[in-house]
């Protein structure tokens, strides 16, 4: 199970002593997402914080691209040191080429998909993707309501996995319950954020070993 707290959610007054701390509680993988307050109505991380986390931490980071044309812009966050990619093909005319362009430098390349996004009109990028971001919640904003038709995509992506070889990562609203069904329905990790992990009244490490043993 991949744990992947979201850096948006951290205390940036303390940088290195949050990044330590969660690197020391187990999580996998730094969740950075980019928001540009047009896509989304919200604008958060940017390259210099990616550099900062980058320079504290081994550990893997993604950036979730929540941003319009991310296709000329990929590459300043795979230079900062992404080691995934994320973006909206809600917001890429060509999904694929962009996805491709990723994997060509190095990375990791995923799709995130909102709420309203059908499947269906994902599918063919899914050839190109190593991962698979659903959205439950209605991205930009941490501490949102988790929106129940999701569920449903996760199930049916679940059932296409094997087929094309993507990792589910499940973002926005995963509480430690959630995140027990989501896992038994076949998601593979999940976007720590004020659901699970941050603003609680307990040690990252007391609930990343929670959420671990569950
Ligand atoms: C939503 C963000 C995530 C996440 C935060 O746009 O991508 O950071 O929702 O986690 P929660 O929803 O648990 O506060
Ligand atoms: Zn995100």
């Amino acid at each position: 199970m991949l744990l992947c707290p979201s850096t948006m959610c951290m205390d940036f007054g303390q940088l290195e002593k949050e990044i330590k701390q969660l690197e020391s509680a187990g999580i996998d993988i730094f969740h950075n997402d980019i928001m540009d307050g047009n896509f989304v109505p919200n604008i958060t991380l940017g390259i210099n914080d990616l550099k900062a986390i980058k320079r504290y931490t081994d550990k893997p980071c993604d950036v979730h691209l929540m941003i319009e044309n991310p296709s000329n812009k990929v590459d300043w966050f795979i230079d900062a040191g992404a080691d995934i990619v994320y973006i909206h093909p809600e917001s890429e005319r060509y999904v694929s080429k962009t996805l491709n362009h990723i994997k060509e430098r190095g990375v990791k390349a995923g799709i995130a998909i909102n709420p309203d996004t059908s499947i269906e009109t994902v599918k063919e990028m899914l050839n190109y993707s190593d991962y698979v971001l659903v959205m439950t919640v209605n991205p930009g904003f941490a501490g949102q309501k988790y929106i129940e038709f999701c569920t449903e995509k996760v199930k049916r992506l679940a059932q296409m996995k094997e087929r094309y070889g993507y990792k589910i990562i499940i973002d926005g609203s995963c509480s430690p319950q959630r995140i027990k069904m989501l896992r038994e329905i076949g998601a593979d990790g999940f976007v720590l954020g004020t659901s699970a992990l941050f603003n609680k009244n307990k040690s990252y490490k007391e609930i990343v070993q929670k959420l671990r043993s569950m």
